[in-house]
């Protein structure tokens, strides 16, 4: 819990530090990215930083462990814009981008945040083939889930006719026995009278 005096501490430096930066008459910058914020892999994309006619040097910041480095700077009075040019656009480039511009007045506040996101070509790419490689494995699984229940089905086949088969030959067995024993040979030859 903070404490209600650093609160109301630092609603009294926040709000003394608007006033001021009104007070010197301070525009925000405005950051934007040419042709787009979402860029290609290995092209280039142009940051512009609109400032005051005033401004004499720019600094371009990026997001890093939740802090704003300093990418770059442009020194000089510009006509409509500082342009920060990126090239090649990586993974390393994309983040997010806050501007600042300094004039005689001293520091502006800094730009809006804009997002550079990168989009990988390669990697879409690489998308598409474990695409197509899940499809086959899975294809492939399902064919040996068939293959494997069409052999648990004929094992369970076959062990019923087995059982069936052991059924009916102890069945002919009493069978010729009763009828050997019923008709006792004639000619002494025990294997003549199994009528199987
Ligand atoms: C990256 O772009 C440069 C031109 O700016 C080109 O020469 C190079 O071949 C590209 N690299 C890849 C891997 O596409």
């Amino acid at each position: 819990m903070i404490p209600k005096g650093t609160k109301l501490l630092c609603l009294v430096l926040c709000l003394g530090q608007r006033i001021q930066a009104q007070d010197r008459n301070f525009s925000i910058p405005t950051i934007s990215a040419v042709p787009g914020s979402v860029v290609p892999w290995n092209e280039t994309v142009k940051i512009l930083c609109k400032g005051a006619p005033e401004s004499y040097l720019y600094h371009l910041k990026i997001l890093r462990n939740s802090k704003y480095q300093q990418v770059n700077e442009i020194l000089g009075y510009q006509k409509e814009a500082a342009v920060f040019t990126i090239h090649p656009m990586d993974a390393n480039s994309a983040g997010n981008y806050r501007c600042q511009y300094r004039s005689y007045k001293g520091w502006s506040e800094h730009s809006d945040a804009l997002d550079l996101v990168v989009t990988d070509t390669m990697n879409q790419d690489y998308t598409m083939e474990n695409l197509i490689r899940m499809i086959v494995a899975g294809l492939v699984l399902v064919a040996l889930l068939a293959i494997l229940a069409e052999d648990w089905h004929s094992r369970r086949v076959l062990h019923k006719e087995g059982r069936q088969d052991l059924a009916e030959t102890s069945c002919s067995k009493q069978k010729c026995q009763t009828e050997w024993t019923l008709q006792p040979a004639p000619n002494g030859h025990l294997a003549d009278t199994w009528k199987c």
